[in-house]
C-alpha cells in the first residue's frame, strides 16, 4: 500500500495539535468527545500530548447512507452520550469527509448544554464536503482517496497500522462509516 502519512509525520503533527489545544483551553473544563471507532488511535495519542485536566467520552454515531451519497439522519447510541452541560466540548474524529457526522454532533452537543463546542480531526478530505464545517483543529488535508490505518478502517480491517495509507484500487464501500 502507498503510505500517505508516515508514523513519524503523524506523531509530530499530533504533538503540535496537543500544544495548541493545551494553550487554548488552559484553565477551562475540557471534555474530549470522540466518535467511535475510527478516532481511537488519534484520541489515545492526542490526549497524552495535552497537559491539562480533561475528561474523555466516547460516542457511537452512524449515518445510514443511501444508495448514492445522501446521508440519512445521524443515529446516536444514547448509552454512550456523556453529560456535557456546562463543559467545553472538543469533538474528535478521524476524518472529515462529507461533514455530516461532525456537524450533526456539534448541534447535538450544543442542544445538550455544552458551554462551547469545537472540533478536531486528524484528516480532512479535499473536495468531499457536503456540509459546511470548518474544523477548529486539523492534522492534515489529504486528496480524495480512501485511506486506512491509524484508526481508519476498510470493512473493519487495517485500523492498527501506525501510518495512513491509500487503499489500492478501492472505492469507498457503501455506507462506510465508523
Ligand atoms: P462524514 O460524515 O462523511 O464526514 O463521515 C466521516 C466518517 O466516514 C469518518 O468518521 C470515517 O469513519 C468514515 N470515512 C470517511 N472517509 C474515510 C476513508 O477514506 N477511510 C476510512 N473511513 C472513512
Ligand atoms: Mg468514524
Amino acid at each position: 500500500m502507498d503510505i500517505l502519512l508516515s508514523e513519524a509525520q503523524i506523531q509530530e503533527r499530533v504533538r503540535q495539535l496537543g500544544r495548541r489545544i493545551e494553550a487554548e483551553y488552559h484553565g477551562r473544563p475540557l471534555t474530549i468527545v470522540a466518535v467511535l471507532t475510527g478516532s481511537l488511535v488519534f484520541l489515545a495519542d492526542l490526549i497524552r500530548q495535552i497537559g491539562l485536566p480533561l475528561r474523555v467520552a466516547l460516542l457511537q454515531a452512524s449515518s445510514y447512507k443511501g444508495a448514492v451519497s445522501t446521508a440519512g439522519p445521524l443515529l446516536l447510541n444514547e448509552a454512550f452520550v456523556p453529560d456535557v452541560a456546562g463543559r467545553d466540548v472538543l469533538l474528535l474524529d478521524d476524518i472529515l469527509d462529507t461533514g455530516h457526522t461532525l456537524s450533526a454532533l456539534v448541534r447535538q452537543m450544543t442542544e445538550r448544554g455544552a458551554r462551547s463546542v469545537r472540533t478536531v480531526v486528524l484528516l480532512r478530505k479535499l473536495g468531499r464536503q457536503e456540509v459546511h464545517l470548518e474544523p477548529d483543529y486539523c492534522g492534515f488535508t489529504i486528496p480524495d482517496a480512501f485511506v486506512v490505518g491509524y484508526g481508519l478502517d476498510y470493512a473493519d480491517d487495517y485500523r492498527h497500522l501506525p501510518y495512513v495509507a491509500i487503499l489500492p484500487g478501492s472505492h469507498p464501500p457503501p455506507g462506510a462509516g465508523g
